[in-house]
């Protein structure tokens, strides 16, 4: 498997909300998150050392409106451009003045072409001035970002044929995991075939088993819809509990995944298309699993 660009990492996933004061409420006090900047247009939230994790931006309906991916050298950003160019992807610069309200040296953005969603690939940001204290919840980080696609097939071309993802594991046209090569988590991001382009859910990893249960009681304390677990997927190993947020998108947090070597990983699985393999202790999800918000169609 060829791999053209070097990733560090999913950088920060971009919601749109109708009710921002709702949302925000929910991602600070239920969620764990700590706010970093807040207006009435929107808010940047904090679950590691960088100045957002999450973005939550007004919106008159709720939506998936950006995923961002940091990618490990100023040189592999340029050699991104240049792939998306040929690609005709027409990636768009940032201004410098964009680039320092985001807090990077320097990015770019672009429409997936399968889903229209905005995504932005970035270098070089700054980390912010006081660490992330969790109130809860420990976090340890952003952990990935799962989208429903209409064309499974197309979405894995682009991502893997020609971005260079890895697959860690597959469900043959139902579901892929991938990692966001060489980043050694199983999957950063995660592809489902579905009837619409939507988000399926959004997770934060914790740092400990403890801090899944702990979060489950608080949910059910808040009368927090609990959608699917606590549970543990097959394909990661991962300890799971996934709730709705108030515009309906499942978001997860986990404890534990697998882990790849940037060399001599281990090949793709090709698991079988059961209830079992996404939850090995066999809790069924809730209907509303996975029914997120529409992918926000992205315009130059
Ligand atoms: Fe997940």
């Amino acid at each position: 498997m060829d791999h053209p660009l070097r990733f560090a990492r999913l950088g920060f996933c971009r919601l749109r909300c109708p009710d921002l004061a709702a949302s925000l409420t929910f991602y600070r006090d239920i969620v764990g998150l700590t706010v970093a900047r807040e207006s009435s247009e929107g808010a940047w939230l904090r679950c590691s050392d960088k100045p957002y994790d999450l973005i939550l931006e007004h919106g008159d309906a709720a939506g998936l409106s950006a995923v961002g991916f940091e990618m490990e050298t100023e040189a592999e950003l340029l050699n991104g451009f240049a792939l998306l160019t040929r690609l005709n992807c027409a990636p768009v610069w940032a201004s410098a003045k964009q680039n320092t309200e985001r807090q990077v040296a320097r990015s770019l953005r672009f429409a997936d072409p399968v889903t229209g969603l905005e995504i932005d690939f970035y270098v070089g940001q700054k980390t912010a001035a006081d660490p992330y204290v969790p109130p809860h919840t420990r976090i340890a980080r952003l952990g990935h970002v799962v989208l429903n696609v209409t064309d499974l097939a197309a979405a894995h071309d682009f991502w893997v044929n020609q971005l260079g993802f890895a697959v860690s594991d597959q469900v043959e046209g139902v579901a892929e995991w991938l990692r966001a090569w060489p980043n050694p988590l199983h999957h950063s991001l995660a592809l489902l075939q579905h009837s619409a382009n939507t988000l399926h859910h959004i997770n934060y990893m914790v740092s400990d088993i403890d801090d899944v249960g702990g979060a489950m009681n608080r949910m059910k304390g808040a009368d927090v819809p609990i959608v699917f677990g606590p549970g543990r997927h097959l394909p990661s190993t991962s300890i799971f509990l996934y709730y709705l947020d108030p515009d309906g998108n499942s978001t997860e947090f986990s404890f534990g995944m697998e882990l790849f070597e940037e060399h001599d990983a281990r090949d793709a699985r090709e698991l079988e298309h059961k209830a079992e393999v996404m939850d090995i202790w066999g809790s069924k999800p809730d209907p509303r699993f996975g029914k997120g918000s529409p992918i926000v169609l992205h315009h130059g």
